[in-house]
């Protein structure tokens, strides 16, 4: 079992190992937003504070949307991230609803 700490919505949920972000932010309804599911709008960015090395590896589709500099500061998109296993948290920038 892997758990992801979801910062801005502190919360934290217990996971399968190799688990998709996307499906487990669908199960459980955290706020983090997502659009096109296919890493070319960036909706989805998130900050890893904890835990990277048990993110899956990065995709080419974020190797093109965020900058070298983003991944080094540890910024993944959400939309194309697996949990691998362990202990992960994770932030993102809340979106302001009207
Ligand atoms: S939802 Fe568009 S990049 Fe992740």
């Amino acid at each position: 079992m892997a758990t992801i700490n979801f910062i801005p919505d502190n919360a934290i949920h217990q996971i399968e190992d190799g688990s998709q972000l996307i499906e487990i932010c669908d199960e459980i309804g955290v706020s983090l937003s997502f659009g096109c599911t296919e890493g070319t709008c960036g909706v989805c960015e998130i900050t890893v504070l904890e835990g990277i090395k048990n993110l899956s590896k990065v995709t080419d589709e974020e190797k093109e949307y965020l900058l070298p500099e983003d991944l080094e500061e540890g910024m993944r998109l959400g939309c194309q991230v697996k949990v691998r296993k362990g202990d992960v948290s994770i932030t993102w920038k809340k979106s302001k609803k009207t």
